[in-house]
C-alpha cells in the first residue's frame, strides 16, 4: 500500500543537514517501521512505550478494537492492565528522571510585545501540584468533569494538567466561543467546576471572559443546574476580584518575576469582573495556601482523560472522548517523528489550546518529549504583520506549526513583513486544520523556510487525536497540497458509495481500517452517536468524513469534507448548527447554509434565509441575524454573506438542495441536473436576491 519508490521528479526533499539527524532518515526507512507498526503493534508499540512511566505495566494485548458494527459494539482499548499518569509523564519524569527540571518548558508571549514569562518544568510542576490540591480540596474527585474557559496563558496548561494529576476529566472550551456554547458545553458534561479568567486582549480587542462566563452560569442556573464553584484566574486586572482579601504574593509564575506587563498593559482599559461570593473563587488567593506536593493519582489506560467538543452534522456538538494512555504515546509519538524533535528545539504551534491541535500539540505531545515549546496568545497581525517572525527571531525557534488560513492571511502583505526578520534558525514548518493550496504551501517553503526547510502538511482530527496522515519530515518527498502518507499503525483506504475498497490512483471516501492509539473512543455521553457517526455508513472502518484522492505516486490529497460541515479558517463548523441559530430568530421560518470558497479562510459562511409572512428583509434585520449567530455560536461562525431567499430549492421529498444553493452562492449558472427540483421558479429569485457583496 505504500509505494515501492517514491517519484524523483516534482517533489521537494529536506536538506542534507536535517537528514543526517533524523529519527527517521529517508523512506526506505519509514517504510520499513510503517510494515512493523501495522503488522506487529505489540512489538513497535511495546517499544515506544519503555520510555514511559507505569505504576503496573500492561498484562494484555497491546490494542484490542472491533470497528465493525454487524459483529457488536464499537470499541478501541489500549494497554489494558497498565496504570499510569499523564501528568506523571509529562512533568515528574522530565524532573525527577531527565535532569529536566531547569529546561524551559514555555516561554509564554502574551499579546503586547514584551509582554513575557518563562516557566521551566519544575516551576510548572510546582503549579501543577498546587492547583491539583486546590481542586482536591474543592471536592473534585476522579473522573469528575472540570470546564476550562481561558486564554492562552500558562495557567491554562496548569489547569489541564492538574484535573489529569488526579484523574479528573477535563473539557476545555475555547474561548472565543459564546456563553450559549460554553453553557451547552457545561450541560452535556455535566462539569462540577468552571475555571475561567478576568479577560483578555485579542488584538486591541478586549474580552470579559469572566462576563461571558457568568452569563453561562445563569443559564445552567435557570436550567435547574448548578456548577458548583467558579475559580478565576486575574489575568488583566490586577486588583483582587470581588471582595476577598489580597494574597501577599501571587505564587503563579508570572508574578514570581518582575514583569514588564504592567508597563506594557499600562493605557489599556481593564475588563469588568462580576464577582458571586457565593459561587466565585480568586485563582491566586487558592494557589497561595496549598502544598506543593501532590501524589498523582494512578489511572487506569483506559480512564478518560479529557473531553472536547466538535461539530456534528446534527447541529449539537459531539463530546470526543479520549483516554490516557493510548492518547499519551500517540502524541509523544507523533510530535517526537513529525517534527523531528531534537532536544534543542525551541517549538513553536501558534493554535489555541482550545482546539485538539492545542491539546496534542502545545501540552501533551511536546511536553511528553520535555521540549521547551513558545505558548502565544497573541495575533498573527497584530500589532503588525511580521509578528510571527519576530517571535520566531526573539525565542530562536527551530519548528513552527501553524494553519493554512493564517498563511494564507499574511501571504496578502507579501514577502516584506517576513523578510524584516531573519528566521534563519527554522528547520521544520508545518500545517494543520484544512487543505493547503499548492500556492500556499510554496509561499510558505519560499519565502518563510528560505526553500531550506520541508513543510510538513499534517491531516488529522479533534477524533484521531494526533496526525493520520503526514509527512515525515526527512523521509517523505514533499508535494505542495498533498498530506503524503499514513503515519505508523494507521491504515487509510479510499471506498466508493458501495462501500468497496479502491486500488491505485483513485478518488472517494477516507476511511481507516484499524485502530491505533490515539483515536477517539466515545462520544461522551452517547455511544450510540459514536457508532452511527464513524462506523454505520461502512462496517469495518472508521469513517472519516473527508474525501480523499488517490495519485498515481500513491499521495493522499485530501478534497474536503463530504459531509454537512465547514471548514472556517481550519475550524469545523455545522451547517445544522449555524441553521438552527439562524431560526431561533423570531422572523425566521426557515435557514440553508453553505460554504463559498474565501481566499484566507478557505470556506465562508452563505446563508439564504426564508423569513416568516408579513416581515420584510432589512439591512438592520440582516445584521440582527449575523449578531445572533455570533452571540449562539462564536465569532468564528459569524455569516460572511447573507440573502433573502422567499422560497429555497426543494425535491419533492422537501429535502433542500444545498448543491445548487453552492452554486448561487458563487453564482454560477450552470447548475447541473435539477430534474429533481419540486419548483423551478426559486432559482431565478435565488439569483436575483444574491447577496451583492459575494461578487
Ligand atoms: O476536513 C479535515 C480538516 O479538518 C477536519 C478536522 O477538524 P478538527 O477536528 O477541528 O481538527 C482540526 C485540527 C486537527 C478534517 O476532517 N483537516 C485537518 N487537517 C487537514 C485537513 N484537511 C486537509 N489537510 C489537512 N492537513
Amino acid at each position: 500500500m505504500i509505494p515501492d519508490k517514491v517519484p524523483h521528479d516534482d517533489v521537494y526533499r529536506a536538506p542534507q543537514e536535517l537528514v543526517k539527524r533524523a529519527h527517521v532518515p529517508n523512506f526506505d526507512k519509514y517504510k520499513e517501521l510503517y510494515l512493523k507498526s501495522i503488522q506487529n503493534p505489540d512489538d513497535f508499540w511495546g517499544k515506544i512505550a519503555e520510555d514511559f512511566f507505569w505504576k503496573t505495566p500492561p498484562t494484555g494485548k497491546f490494542l484490542d478494537y472491533n470497528f465493525d458494527v454487524t459483529k457488536g459494539k464499537i470499541y478501541v482499548k489500549c494497554m489494558e492492565g497498565a496504570t499510569t499518569n499523564i501528568c506523571y509523564n509529562v512533568l515528574d519524569r522530565n524532573v525527577h528522571e531527565r535532569s529536566l527540571g531547569d529546561k524551559v518548558a514555555f516561554y509564554w508571549e502574551g499579546n503586547e510585545p514584551g509582554d513575557e514569562l518563562t516557566v521551566t518544568y519544575s516551576e510548572l510542576l510546582q503549579q501543577v501540584c498546587r492547583f491539583a490540591n486546590v481542586l482536591k480540596s474543592l471536592g473534585v474527585k476522579k473522573g469528575d468533569r472540570v470546564s476550562i474557559y481561558m486564554p492562552m496563558v500558562v495557567e491554562l496548561v496548569v489547569a489541564m494538567l492538574a484535573c489529569a494529576r488526579i484523574g479528573a476529566v477535563h473539557s476545555i472550551v475555547f474561548a472565543g466561543f459564546s456563553a450559549e456554547s460554553l453553557f451547552d458545553r457545561i450541560m452535556d458534561s455535566q462539569c462540577c467546576i468552571l475555571i475561567t479568567a478576568d479577560g483578555f486582549y485579542r488584538g486591541d480587542k478586549l474580552v470579559s471572559l469572566k462576563v461571558i462566563a457568568d452569563d453561562a452560569l445563569q443559564k445552567c442556573t435557570d436550567m435547574g443546574v448548578s456548577v458548583q464553584k467558579c475559580i478565576v484566574l486575574k489575568h488583566l486586572s490586577k486588583e483582587e476580584p470581588g471582595s476577598q482579601s489580597p494574597p501577599a504574593k501571587r505564587p503563579c509564575p508570572d508574578l514570581q518575576q518582575e514583569r514588564p506587563r504592567e508597563n506594557v498593559r499600562k493605557t489599556h482599559p481593564k475588563p469588568q469582573v462580576p464577582w458571586n461570593p457565593e459561587v466565585d473563587l480568586c485563582w491566586h488567593t487558592l494557589v497561595g495556601g496549598a502544598s506543593d506536593e501532590c501524589e498523582p493519582e494512578w489511572c487506569e489506560s483506559e480512564d478518560p482523560l479529557f473531553i472536547l467538543y466538535t461539530s456534528g452534522s446534527t447541529g449539537k456538538p459531539k463530546g470526543v472522548l479520549h483516554t490516557v494512555s493510548g492518547y499519551m504515546l500517540y502524541t509523544a509519538t507523533t510530535f517526537k517523528l513529525v517534527f523531528d524533535y531534537q532536544s534543542d528545539d525551541v517549538y513553536w504551534c501558534t493554535a489555541d489550546i482550545g482546539w485538539i491541535t492545542g491539546h496534542s500539540y502545545i501540552t501533551y505531545g511536546p511536553m511528553a518529549n520535555g521540549a521547551t515549546s513558545v505558548l502565544f496568545e497573541g495575533l498573527p497581525t497584530y500589532p503588525d504583520t511580521s509578528r510571527l517572525w519576530e517571535v520566531v527571531d526573539k525565542y530562536q525557534v527551530t519548528k513552527f506549526y501553524t494553519a493554512p488560513t493564517a498563511i494564507r492571511l499574511l501571504m496578502k502583505y507579501g514577502s516584506a513583513p517576513v523578510q524584516k526578520y531573519k528566521r534563519d534558525s527554522l528547520k521544520v514548518l508545518g500545517t494543520v486544520g484544512e487543505p493547503i493550496n499548492p500556492e500556499a504551501w510554496l509561499w510558505y517553503y519560499s519565502v518563510v523556510g528560505e526553500k531550506r526547510c520541508p513543510v510538513v502538511d499534517t491531516y488529522w482530527q479533534t477524533e484521531t487525536g494526533g496526525h493520520v496522515l503526514t509527512p515525515l519530515p526527512a523521509a517523505t518527498p514533499m508535494k505542495p497540497g498533498s498530506a503524503t502518507f499514513p503515519f505508523f499503525g494507521v491504515v487509510p483506504a479510499i471506498l466508493n458509495e458501495s462501500g468497496e475498497e479502491l486500488e491505485g490512483p483513485s478518488d472517494g471516501y477516507l476511511v481507516f481500517k484499524q485502530a491505533w492509539p490515539g483515536i477517539m473512543r466515545t462520544v461522551y455521553g452517547n455511544q450510540q452517536r459514536f457508532e452511527a457517526t464513524y462506523f454505520q455508513k461502512f462496517p469495518g472502518y472508521y469513517v472519516t468524513g473527508d474525501g480523499c484522492r488517490r495519485d498515481k505516486d500513491g499521495y493522499f490529497w485530501i478534497t474536503g469534507r463530504i459531509d454537512d460541515m465547514l471548514n472556517v479558517s481550519g475550524h469545523l463548523l455545522s451547517t445544522a448548527e449555524v441553521e438552527s441559530a439562524l431560526v431561533e430568530h423570531p422572523a425566521v421560518s426557515e435557514a440553508a447554509v453553505v460554504g463559498r470558497p474565501h481566499p484566507v479562510k478557505g470556506e465562508s459562511l452563505y446563508c439564504f434565509v426564508t423569513l416568516r409572512d408579513g416581515v420584510s428583509y432589512t439591512s438592520v434585520l440582516e445584521t440582527e441575524l449575523k449578531q445572533q449567530v455570533r452571540e449562539k455560536i462564536g465569532a468564528i461562525a459569524t455569516p460572511d454573506y447573507m440573502q433573502n431567499a422567499p422560497g429555497l430549492p426543494k425535491t419533492r421529498s422537501g429535502k433542500i438542495m444545498r448543491r445548487v444553493l453552492r452554486k448561487i452562492a458563487q453564482n454560477e449558472r450552470d447548475l447541473g441536473d435539477v430534474s429533481t427540483l419540486a419548483d423551478s421558479s426559486v432559482i431565478e429569485q435565488l439569483f436575483n436576491n444574491r447577496c451583492p457583496t459575494a461578487v
